[in-house]
């Protein structure tokens, strides 16, 4: 079975049963700065989990895009994958342990056809927050489940919270058994040998952890995720995620361009091209902080694997147009997006190839400093300024000291880099405080005058223009966005007019509170200033505008002044900056 078709058995499966198929949202969490990407299916859906309405009701199904990043250095093995695809159902306050456990069996013995000898399942075994899940237990012997097939685990296996704090529960598993020997007499599904393969999850979520302890949650609810690459796998009997379809052609493609030969470099290459492509296509750029600098890390570490298998680089156009071919089915925005995909990660190779000879030559001066002084360990310190002046990534030192015997001082490196990412994220943090606390006339004009100007792009440029980042003063507003190259005067031209227009249209300015979801419905732009979960408010600018935003805004346009762009110009890699002003 394919992959789409497992894919389309799962929706259609909960839809039979009463589930509503919502859209897999973007892998960058709107409105959520907190989150680098969206790591699970029930992450957009925080709000209804804690009690707020969904407007598609008590049911819920979806296929979710998903990025997790904290096992990056173990991509190239067999199985580890940082872009994945997370299919789930939810029951907010609807159903729970039986009805959930009962079409999970269901869909796994009679739609996927698995036989029920190759299934066993985990659940909560207890403690003084929860007691033991014997319900769960039950549960899956009536539905089907085999005697010596269920297994109890504490926290560590059976309990399931994103993060820190937030919505949380005990979980049951489901375990495929793949066939093979078990390692030892006590070779169980919690067991790390490959026998078992975790197939899905179901969070029975009732409860909610913060720093005093657990409570309960309002209602009880349901999160399931099944890891899709992994399930068809599993189905099509192949040893690997990338033997499946999903990755065959890209792997054959680099197996015909190389002329070393290693597999994980293959399958590295592979895995971080996809999850790099779905990154752009969802509006991620690349940087030098949070997600753009993991977007920077994959495209960087896929462009070093390349000159591992000495592939030529001017390859990756084609290796994207691959790409695009076999995901396009799953993913449509994929094809939609080709070309900005193609020229982002085609910019960031050439940036790349410029660090690597200057980064190269840095690396041999402090090596051989290093080795002077009899020493073999790279200090942390001379690991983060190959870093943070020359662009040099922690990874290609490592590789390199590697290769001369030495080794890195990682540890040191983290400190620093952690250090670094605090002071420029504080550093935003009271850029933007400022922004917000100075408000007057004139800062609130410039506020309306950015929603303005942010319809006025996409109108004239095209829906793909999202914003990255604002900022206003008394004198000015600065406002990135992103959009593949420089716009043209005749376009810049058509910006100020259309928004110029609206100013002498003297619209009216109205707001309105509604629910996240109902502000996406009704076409809201969305924004980052409001925390997601909120009920957020919506402000309406006559017929031309409509944007999820904190305000204050002007009541009417007339009385603004006249809008003039000042300077157009690269703000990073595919985004674009506007400073603008408003005349009287
Ligand atoms: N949220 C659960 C998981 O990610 C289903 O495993």
């Amino acid at each position: 079975m394919k992959a789409i078709e497992i894919r389309n058995k799962y929706l259609n499966f909960f839809k039979e049963h009463g589930h509503t198929v919502i859209p897999s949202a973007s892998l960058i969490p709107e409105n959520d700065p907190s989150v680098l990407f969206t790591t699970a299916g029930m992450q957009p859906l925080v709000p209804y989990l804690l009690g707020e309405k969904h407007p598609d009701g008590k049911r819920l199904t979806d296929y979710q895009k998903c990025v997790r990043t904290n096992d990056i250095d173990e991509v190239g093995d067999n199985r580890h994958l940082t872009f994945f695809e997370m299919l789930g159902n939810w029951s907010l306050g609807d159903y729970f342990k039986e009805e959930s456990i009962q079409m999970s069996f269901e869909f796994l013995t009679k739609e996927l056809g698995i036989p029920v000898e190759k299934l066993s399942v985990t659940c909560f075994a207890g403690d003084e927050d929860c007691p033991r899940d014997v319900l769960s237990a039950e549960c899956w012997k009536k539905a089907g489940i085999l005697d010596g097939h269920i297994y109890f685990y504490g926290k560590d296996d059976n309990w399931w919270i994103a993060g820190e704090e937030g919505p949380c529960g005990p979980d049951t598993e489901m375990f495929y058994d793949t066939g093979k020997p078990a390692c030892g007499p006590d070779c169980q599904p919690s067991c790390d040998c490959g026998k078992y393969v975790e197939i899905w999850n179901n969070v029975f979520m009732e409860y909610f952890k913060d720093k005093n302890g657990y409570s309960k949650l309002k209602q009880k609810n349901v999160d399931t995720g099944l890891g899709l690459e992994r399930m068809t796998m599993l189905l099509q009997g192949k040893k690997t995620p990338f033997d499946t379809e999903l990755f065959a052609p890209i792997m054959n493609k680099l197996e015909e361009l190389q002329k070393e030969d290693i597999i994980e470099s293959r399958r590295i290459i592979s895995e971080h091209l996809r999850s790099s492509m779905m990154i752009i296509s969802d509006g991620g750029r690349p940087s030098n902080i949070d997600r753009g600098y993991v977007l920077r890390r994959l495209i960087r570490r896929m462009i070093r694997h390349m000159n591992k298998l000495q592939i030529d680089l001017n390859e990756l156009s084609n290796l994207i147009e691959l790409n695009v071919e076999t995901l396009k089915e799953m993913y449509p925005d994929l094809e939609k997006n080709k070309e900005t995909i193609k020229s982002v990660i085609n910019e960031e190779k050439d940036k790349f190839v410029k660090t690597l000879a200057h980064g190269e030559r840095e690396f041999q001066k402090e090596m051989k400093k290093v080795q002077e002084q009899g020493k073999t360990e790279i200090d942390g310190q001379v690991v983060f300024k190959l870093y943070d002046t020359y662009g040099f990534p922690p990874e290609v030192t490592k590789d390199l000291a590697q290769e001369n015997n030495m080794t890195i001082d990682m540890k040191k490196f983290d400190e620093l880099f952690k250090a670094h990412q605090e002071k420029s994220r504080m550093g935003s943090t009271q850029k933007f405080k400022g922004g917000l606390a100075d408000q007057n006339e004139k800062t609130i004009a410039y506020h309306t005058a950015t929603h303005l100007l942010h319809q006025a792009l996409k109108t004239v440029l095209g829906d793909h223009v999202k914003q990255s980042g604002s900022n206003i003063t008394e004198e000015r507003l600065r406002f990135d966005f992103t959009h593949p190259q420089k716009m043209t005067k005749e376009e810049i031209q058509e910006v100020e007019d259309l928004v110029n227009e609206q100013i002498k249209r003297d619209l009216p300015v109205t707001c309105e509170e509604m629910s996240y979801e109902d502000a996406k419905k009704s076409g809201a732009i969305g924004l980052f200033t409001d925390k997601y979960g909120d009920k957020v408010k919506v402000y309406t600018i006559g017929d031309f505008s409509k944007e999820i935003c904190g305000g204050p805004h002007v009541t009417h346009t007339g009385d603004m002044g006249t809008f003039k762009i000042k300077k157009e110009e690269s703000s990073s890699s595919g985004v674009r900056r506007i400073k603008a002003v408003l005349i009287k």
